[in-house]
């Protein structure tokens, strides 16, 4: 079991290091992630290499014991590299070149970023590998910067012909008769800048996935240099969040561990939201193929939750013990912190450390010392679900979209929320993509999957077929992989027809028959094919339908439903 968290001693005089590795024993840390963003001292110049601090570093934490997750630093390209690149720097959708100041400024496209990449990865691994205190390769950081730049605009053109062979299949993959958008060769294509009015959906839905490809790439460049070096396990941290232009369903696949960092945004709620993220890492971690569907958090503040007020809360007594719980009850393999010792200045100088400023007789250390104890005597926990929830990247990607027929859904949320239903009582849930595994499971429920690509209907017919539960709702399978309307592309599955899609204004309630509840945000017209209507409005739409199909049966909610009102009628067989 891991234990342990970021440990950034470049930040701090060398006659602090000997003081936090015994503290460290003291709380049974037993992995520290070092080098983050430590670029400009393993590199100072251009061609200059400074390993010797890193070389003490690991000799001190090798011989008390503590494994190193050892990261490339590519995150944080030094001034030096910013000063001599400056194309290498991210251009916004407006057209502003970002340049040097904080942290993720660079382009995944940018041929002179890839190369030094390369170069710093192929440094560490040569020097690295056959280091025995290193665990875990740690490459770069969070990935998701975008960038629209030239040298974008290049590599998304050629991922299109990838993807697509010629231009006339782009045109038709994008709809672009409409608006006048017909593409006559590839030069004319460009990446969705800041322009007029609404965008081209198909066109912002295929460069967030040519994003995430092009920094998948980005991370297999680097991947493969560490493979060649040595045999530790590689790895990235998945950073969660509706902004992140990364498809980590894909990405599961590359990944040694699937790791994620969790930080929850609501003090109130912190441990529902973390119940959450465990069971989509694990749900990513499946549809993968990785054992049991177990991962690793890689990060988590010590103690302490940043509300999305603004305020960063220390947890009360016991906080941080029921937030490590939550993640090993769902399969990690451990749970790691960010930070370890609180950084003096900088932007992060009042993040939660294990190690605060006010140093190790503090609660917080107290705390997290008395939880490394437990976790060392605790196994990975096997957790095998009964339930399997769909939270899909693209449909969430593809819900942000300003040209939708309402903004009263979120996507996000909904699915959060029925986790909560589904999780209440203690239940495993997996939460996995759509290209997940589905036989194993008795109840399947996909909220509000408006992009369906013709896999995802194959699998979930597939799933209802050989004798599973599916529970569906409205808003699903409105449009293909390339947001073109599929009408009626559901019908069959669910045994009714959608004659019409009405949005609910905000605020705005449908009355339910013979129940004291209300429908929002949301209602189809449907017309039953073969559905038996389980539940009505007031004025006789259907409200709920069941509809057997093969072997299995589907459950249809026409409108946005209080799901824990409705439970036994959603979800029980
Ligand atoms: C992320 C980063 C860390 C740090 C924390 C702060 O997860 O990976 O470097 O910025 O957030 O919460």
């Amino acid at each position: 079991m891991l234990f342990g968290g970021d440990y950034n001693p470049e930040q701090w005089p060398e006659g602090v290091w000997a003081a936090d590795i015994e503290l460290m024993r003291r709380a049974n840390v037993n992995l520290v992630t070092v080098g983050v963003f430590a670029w400009s001292r393993m590199q100072p110049a251009p061609d200059e290499f400074d390993f010797d601090w890193l070389d003490r570093v690991l000799t001190l934490l090798g011989a008390a014991g503590i494994g190193v997750c050892l990261a490339t630093p590519t995150a944080s390209p030094p001034p030096w590299f910013t000063r001599a690149h400056p194309d290498a720097m991210p251009v916004t959708r407006e057209g502003v070149r970002l340049t040097h100041g904080s942290r993720d400024t660079y382009c995944v496209n940018a041929p002179a970023y890839r190369t030094a990449s390369v170069r710093i990865a192929s440094e560490l691994a040569a020097r690295y590998a056959g280091h025995g205190a290193v665990r875990l390769w740690h490459v770069h950081n969070e990935y998701g910067t975008a960038c629209y730049c030239d040298h974008c605009a290049a590599e998304f053109r050629n991922w299109l012909a990838a993807r697509y062979g010629d231009v006339e299949t782009l045109n038709d993959a994008w709809s672009a008769d409409f608006w006048s958008q017909r593409y006559r060769c590839w030069p004319e294509v460009l990446p969705p800048r800041a322009t007029q009015y609404l965008a081209n959906p198909a066109h912002e839905l295929d460069y967030r996935r040519f994003v995430s490809d092009a920094m998948l790439r980005h991370y297999l460049d680097q991947r493969a240099v560490l493979r060649r070096a040595g045999p530790a396990p590689v790895t990235t941290n998945f950073v969660l969040g509706g902004w992140v232009p990364v498809d980590h369903a894909r990405w599961a696949r590359e990944v040694d561990v699937v790791a994620i960092d969790d930080y929850p945004s609501s003090v109130a709620d912190h441990l529902a939201e973390r119940a959450f993220a465990a069971d989509r890492a694990r749900g990513w971690a499946l549809a993968a193929g990785h054992p049991d569907g177990r991962w690793l958090l890689m990060e988590h503040a010590p103690g302490a939750v940043r509300d999305r007020s603004g305020v960063v809360r220390p947890l009360p007594a016991g906080g941080a013990r029921d937030a490590a719980l939550t993640y090993l009850d769902r399969g990690a393999l451990g749970v790691l912190y960010f930070q370890w010792r609180a950084s003096r200045g900088g932007a992060e100088q009042w993040h939660p450390a294990i190690v605060p400023h006010e140093g190790d007789r503090t609660p917080v250390f107290d705390e997290i010392s008395v939880l490394g104890a437990e976790v060392a005597r605790r196994v990975p926990a096997t957790v095998s679900a009964r339930i399997a929830l769909i939270h899909d990247e693209q449909s969430m990607w593809a819900w942000q979209s300003p040209h939708l027929p309402t903004r009263e859904i979120d996507y996000e949320a909904m699915v959060r929320r029925w986790h909560g239903t589904l999780a209440a009582g203690g239940a495993m849930v997996d939460v996995v993509p759509v290209t997940a595994p589905l036989r194993r499971y008795d109840l399947v429920a996909a909220p509000a999957l408006y992009l369906m690509p013709a896999a995802a209907h194959t699998a979930l017919r597939e799933y209802v077929s050989g004798g599973g539960t599916l529970v569906l709702t409205f808003a699903c399978g409105l449009v293909d992989d390339c947001s073109r309307a599929t009408p009626g592309a559901l019908d069959d599955l669910i045994g009714a027809r959608v004659l019409r899609h009405v949005p609910l204004l905000p605020g705005e309630t449908e009355a339910l028959a013979g129940v004291d509840a209300v429908g929002r945000r949301w209602l189809d017209h449907l017309e039953p094919a073969g559905a038996t209507v389980l539940l009505r409005t007031a004025d006789g739409r259907p409200a709920v339908t069941e509809h057997h199909f093969g072997a299995g049966v589907v459950r249809y909610a026409a409108t946005d439903l209080d799901e824990r009102r409705f439970t036994r009628m959603l979800f029980e067989r």
